[in-house]
């Protein structure tokens, strides 16, 4: 699989994310025995990115990963997030940015991971109620400690960038972006590729829209799916032009909606690793054969035409 640099290290430019393992996708279908599987078959495919949070479950998801990659830790780069926590009383998740719950978070992570140190700490949402100096400080302190190796941020814009880089290198940014949400492209992306940063697009395949697998609005009650202003019947509906494109192209190209989307993707950036999502071996396979899929010009122009979704991404 082609590399790109994270850090101190290279990672394969298709990774795994892990959230639907054991959260937000399908609950009904989520079974630790197969996403076990699912993992270590990742492993053999030369998948090095694996992309959790202790948010996510919340903390099952992490004891998933660790449990898999255990045996393979030399291999891997395990990327995790802090800093955004459930709240059993707005039934939400709600940013947590304070330096005190980061390093108790930290400790945690590396107990249920089963590591000595996490490759890549992030921070998964900049708490507004705390300046991002200190939440990023205390970060660069776990750094410090020896408990992580590098850290990214998620979701901010280029003025937050700016602020954390001058206390301590920003390694990664993870933000929405897939052919449907293209905000990152205006600014964030072209200031990774300046700054030796790595960009993880997360909803890579549009929370699976654009691979034309979803035609109507028939999610479980715990799918985040559920109360997305793009997972609307009307919405599935009025976007159907951008998957009938994508599906156009990826008769075209002898490949699957999927992996065109994760292809325009890829040719966004040098410095661009995409983290699809699944708990099936299936398309675990599927998405990464994207990463040897090169989409011509003519291929590229059409997609980057597609109009603009209806619906907003949250
Ligand atoms: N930083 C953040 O705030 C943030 C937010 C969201 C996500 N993330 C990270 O980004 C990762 C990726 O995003 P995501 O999982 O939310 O969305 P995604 O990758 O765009 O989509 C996941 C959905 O697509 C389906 N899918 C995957 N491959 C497919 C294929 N080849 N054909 C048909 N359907 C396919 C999955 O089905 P199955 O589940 O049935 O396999 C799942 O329903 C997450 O796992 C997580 O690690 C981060």
């Amino acid at each position: 699989m082609r590399q790109v640099p994270l850090g101190a290290s290279e990672v394969g430019a298709i990774g795994l994310g892990c959230v639907g393992m054991s959260a937000e996708y399908d609950p009904s279908q989520q079974d630790d025995t197969r996403s076990l599987t699912v993992l270590r078959r990742a492993v053999e495919l030369g998948v090095t990115l694996f992309d959790t949070a202790d948010v996510y479950g919340p903390f099952v998801n992490e004891e998933l990963v660790g449990r898999a990659l255990g045996p393979h830790r030399a291999e891997v780069v395990i990327a995790t997030k802090a800093g955004l926590v459930h709240d059993p009383d707005q039934g939400r998740e709600v940013p947590n940015g304070r330096p005190d719950h980061l390093r108790a978070a930290c400790e945690g992570s590396l107990r249920r991971l089963g590591v000595e140190v996490i490759d890549l700490y992030q921070l998964h949402r900049v708490d507004p109620a705390v300046p991002v100096e200190e939440s990023w400080g205390a970060m660069a302190e776990l750094v410090a400690r020896g408990w992580v190796r590098h850290l990214g941020l998620c979701e901010v814009e280029i003025a937050t960038l700016e602020r954390a880089h001058a206390i301590h290198p920003v390694t990664s940014v993870q933000s929405e972006l897939s052919l449907w949400t293209r905000g990152p492209l205006d600014e964030v992306v072209p200031w990774c590729e300046r700054h030796h940063a790595t960009f993880l697009p997360y909803a890579p395949l549009g929370r699976g829209y654009l691979t034309g697998t979803i035609t109507h609005a028939r999610f479980e009650q715990r799918d985040i799916r559920a109360g997305n202003p793009r997972f609307t019947d009307a919405a599935i509906a009025a976007n159907r032009p951008l998957v009938d494109e994508i599906r156009a192209v990826a008769s075209e190209v002898d490949a699957t909606p999927a992996q065109v989307a994760l292809a325009w993707l890829l040719g966004r950036s040098p410095r661009l690793v995409a983290i699809p999502g699944t708990k099936r071996r299936r398309y675990l396979e599927e998405n990464v054969a994207a990463a040897d899929l090169r989409l011509a010009p003519e291929h590229q122009r059409r997609l980057d035409a597609l109009p603009p979704p209806v619906g907003e991404r949250y």
